[in-house]
């Protein structure tokens, strides 16, 4: 039994929407309050390619939003089972970054959360693309783009939201998910990924990864600082997917991986992705070097941070749109296991 079926069958109190389904989902939503009752659902969209959760713009006479619900389960992959809980940190973080006024430019408006049934209600930004075409060639970032990125970086990380931290979900289900598909999965010889199947090549690439046990113990004391605790409230997954180009401007959405942690670990998620991406070795460089660092940040751990994400998105499961050759990704793996072992 899929982790779909068995949680419908166990509790069958949650109210999970369906996509084509205006009707029900009308009801829903007048019996929550978050449309007028003389409102109508004009028609329904996906509004972007997304894997994790059940993501729906609805239009309606008085207006457009987003819905977004958690499942028990992957919305892309109804076997696998992912901690449902997750809405409840995005919903948080959404309510926190709104008490900064710089932060709020950047992310939607959070409008509602039902928390029964694991659904926030977000500000719909309107039609645009995520970052995700950077990872074409002759595609990259603006300098503006990227000002804009690292200010939102920045503030976040120098924000003082202690008061809020006692209170903010430990998020630690969803921190373990993620902590075995960067820190471990990808370095097992007996992972069953086919690495051929996805570049030719590939599988050559990883081997020496496989057998190299210090660069792994290495990558395993770096996954324990992930899964511990730090001062500063982190994004989590601040990678292209998570930027949204609407009207020229850069948004920062889906923070469902965020926590009180590394402020290293976001920054090297973004200089990592820009490797990848093959931008100006001079953006990179612009980006690490301009980052407003919060004290007491650690610039080896960033370092490793940024090795271990090229490696995990390059033989792991998560993997990118990436263009290029197997001869640039043995280039990315060299660069990444310098920038581990130092
Ligand atoms: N507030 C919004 N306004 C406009 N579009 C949005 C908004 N929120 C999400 N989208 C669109 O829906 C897509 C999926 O949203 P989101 O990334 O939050 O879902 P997800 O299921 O968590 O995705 P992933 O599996 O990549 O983590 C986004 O890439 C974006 O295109
Ligand atoms: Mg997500």
């Amino acid at each position: 039994m899929n982790a779909k079926q068995k949680f419908i069958d166990a509790t069958g109190s949650t109210q999970f929407l369906e996509a084509n389904q205006d009707t029900a989902l009308e009801e829903y939503l007048k019996a929550q309050g978050w449309m007028g009752k003389e409102d109508q659902v004009t028609g329904t969209e996906k509004p972007g390619e997304g894997n994790m959760n059940f993501v729906l713009r609805v239009r309606t006479e008085q207006g457009s939003f987003i819905v977004k619900q958690a499942r028990p389960w992957v919305e892309k992959y109804p076997q696998l089972e992912a901690p449902i809980e997750r809405i409840h940190t995005e919903s948080q973080f959404y309510t926190l970054v709104q008490t900064n006024d710089i932060l709020k430019q950047y992310t939607p408006q959070l409008l509602a959360t039902d928390l029964d049934n694991f659904l926030i209600k977000v500000e719909d930004l309107g039609n645009g693309a995520d970052f995700s075409y950077v990872y074409q060639k002759g595609q990259d970032f603006t300098q503006l783009e990227l000002e804009s990125l690292l200010t939102f970086l920045q503030t976040l990380h120098q924000s003082d939201f202690s008061w809020a931290s006692s209170s903010y979900p430990k998020n630690q289900a969803l921190k373990a998910l993620n902590h075995e598909h960067i820190f471990n999965f990808p370095y097992r010889a007996d992972n069953g990924m086919d690495l051929n199947a996805i570049q030719v090549g590939l599988h050559d690439l990883a081997t020496p990864i496989y057998r190299d046990k210090g660069l792994i113990a290495a990558i395993a004391q770096l996954g324990e600082r992930y899964l511990g605790e730090g001062q500063h409230l982190i994004h989590g997954d601040y990678y292209p997917g998570s930027w949204l180009k609407v009207d020229g401007q850069v948004k920062v959405i889906d923070p469902e991986f965020s926590y009180f942690g590394l402020a290293e670990f976001d920054l090297s998620v973004f200089l990592a992705h820009m490797k990848m991406a093959q931008s100006d070795p001079n953006s990179i460089s612009w980006v690490k070097e301009n980052y407003a660092r919060p004290t007491g940040f650690d610039e080896k751990l960033l370092d490793q941070f940024t090795g271990v994400e090229i490696l995990r998105r390059l033989i792991g499961i998560a993997q990118l749109p990436l263009a290029l050759s197997i001869e640039e990704k043995q280039d990315l793996v060299e660069e990444a296991i310098s920038l581990i072992t130092g």
